[in-house]
């Protein structure tokens, strides 16, 4: 559906040696070590040097490059073999992590894509352990991304070719289903809420679905109604585009019960009646981010052939104003039976996922995670970088939080503790969609959803700081980041 290519995709291979003089470019990672005197260089950039008698060297100690974590240098190659340019990239102390590497890689491709290359050549992998390999590619195409999807002259040239040195061949086809998978996800998010609404994100998942080889069904309104999604009706009803439920599933273990991964897809919140103010709403099509995330991640997982069975869940709805808006005061008889006072339209996310949950819940799952874009309360605790994380079992917020550090993509837990049970207690019906005014809005927010999950283990992670970024970094674009694709990914195989 989304066949206009604002930045396409680059061919990837892996090469030996970088010094064959068709490479325009070459990247080479340096630690802060590797500056100062006595340190030890990459070999290859070793090589480099010799051919330009030690200018590199030079370029050291006379401080022009110091190594810090994210710093470049670009310099032409004095030598008349081999690339034409380089491209240092400082790895800081060097500590050889996954995060690491996705983002030493993703800052040299930032920095090089400011005019159209043929072959850019990537020499970080001797600098990071072979299981890092993977990520060094999925960070090249992590940087070949970005927001400007709708600039008349790309802001982003892509190079024709990425040539890994010394990456296996493997190690490239796994790091490129991720990047690909992060990359789509960061793309649906960017998109404006008139192009990705619940029916195309719908479009979307079945075409995922189609190209990966997963099973999928939607439920449109009708479904929804007959299936007593009248939470995700509620939610939807102000809009003129309809509500939908996407249900993937990737079969690849057996007999065993399925984990569930669940998304928030708002794919744009006005807040409805309880109306935002311009300022708040301007990003609002990042409110799908978490059904993006779950889209992208299923369909890694498909590619990548995990042996586990998985359900992909997004509950899709636009939270918009009209005279069929749901609206403060209604009371609203969830999926699950649970009876949901609205004293806030604009806390839609965590009404629209009571049905999602509870439709994942019947499914008999191991465990559920569910990522939301969901409080601007968890921004205020945590800031833009770090999810929040909450949880109903120890044991599995561990496993998540585990592949999440694996991966250098930064969570923190947020406490579940019985006393804030009584924050949602509603007057009317059995739970209202806020606590008590906005003090622990994460965890008000958490709280509600746990109601939805039965005895099931259950994380839920909160991503409404790292989904979509107000400003540029080194390592990425601002806009969509594709944030957790990467650690769920990890999180199911593991
Ligand atoms: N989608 C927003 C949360 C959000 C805020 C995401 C900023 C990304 C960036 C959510 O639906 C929302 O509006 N939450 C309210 C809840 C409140 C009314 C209880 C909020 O956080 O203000
Ligand atoms: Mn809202
Ligand atoms: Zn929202």
């Amino acid at each position: 559906m989304l066949d206009r290519l604002p930045f396409p995709a680059p061919a990837l291979r892996t090469i030996e040696d970088p010094t064959d003089g068709e490479s325009d470019l070459l990247i080479v990672g340096v630690t802060e070590g590797g500056v100062r005197e006595g340190g030890t260089h990459p070999s290859v950039l070793g090589r480099v040097d010799i051919d330009g008698r030690g200018w590199l060297d030079r370029c050291f100690s006379r401080g022009a490059f110091a190594g810090k974590l994210g710093e470049t240098l670009l310099v032409a190659n004095p030598a008349t073999q081999g690339p034409a340019m380089v491209l240092l990239v400082g790895l800081g102390a060097g500590h050889g992590s996954r995060g690491d590497a996705f983002r030493a890689a993703a800052t040299g491709i930032r920095r090089v894509t400011d005019r159209p290359r043929k072959r850019v050549d990537i020499a970080l992998a001797e600098s990071f352990p072979s299981s890092c390999h993977d990520a060094i590619v999925s960070g090249a195409m992590h940087g070949c991304e970005g927001q400007a999807i709708y600039q008349t002259d790309a802001s982003i040239h892509v190079p024709e070719t990425l040539a890994f040195v010394g990456i296996e061949d493997k190690a490239i086809r796994r790091g490129r289903t991720i990047g690909d998978a992060v990359n789509r996800t960061r793309r649906w998010v960017n998109e404006p809420a008139s192009v990705i609404y619940p029916e195309t994100f719908a479009t979307e998942a079945r075409e995922v679905a189609e190209e990966a080889g997963l099973e999928v069904e939607v439920w449109d309104e009708k479904r929804l109604e007959a299936e007593g999604c009248r939470a995700i009706l509620a939610v939807g009803a102000g809009s003129t585009k309809p509500p939908r439920l996407v249900i993937l599933r990737h079969r690849g273990g057996g007999d065993e019960p399925p984990l569930a991964i669940v998304g928030k897809g708002v794919t744009f919140d006005s807040g409805g009646l309880s109306i935002k103010p311009g300022d708040g709403m301007k990003d609002m099509k990042c409110d799908m981010a978490g059904a993006a995330t779950v889209l992208g991640v299923m369909q890694a997982i498909a590619k990548l052939g995990i042996k586990k069975n998985v359900i992909g869940l997004c509950g899709l709805a636009e939270n918009m104003i009209s005279g069929e808006s749901y609206k403060l005061g209604d009371v609203i008889e969830t999926r699950s039976g649970t009876t949901v006072e609205i004293l806030n339209t604009d806390a839609e996310g965590r009404v629209v996922l009571a049905d999602v949950l509870d439709v994942a819940v019947q499914q008999q799952p191991c465990a559920i995670v569910d990522l939301a874009t969901l409080t601007g309360a968890c921004l205020v605790a945590l800031g833009t970088e770090v999810a929040g994380l909450m949880t109903n079992d120890t044991e599995l917020g561990r496993a998540v939080r585990g592949a999440s550090d694996a991966e250098g993509e930064p969570v923190w837990e947020l406490p579940m503790f019985e006393l804030y049970d009584e924050l949602i207690k509603g007057k009317v019906a059995d739970i209202k969609n806020v606590g008590e005014g906005r003090w622990g809005g994460a965890i008000t927010a958490a709280k509600f959803l746990e109601r939805f999950v039965a005895e099931v283990p259950w994380v839920h992670i909160d991503i409404a700081g790292p989904a979509f970024a107000d400003s540029p970094k080194p390592h990425r674009d601002a806009g969509a980041t594709g944030v957790m694709v990467r650690s769920l990914i990890r999180w199911v195989e593991g």
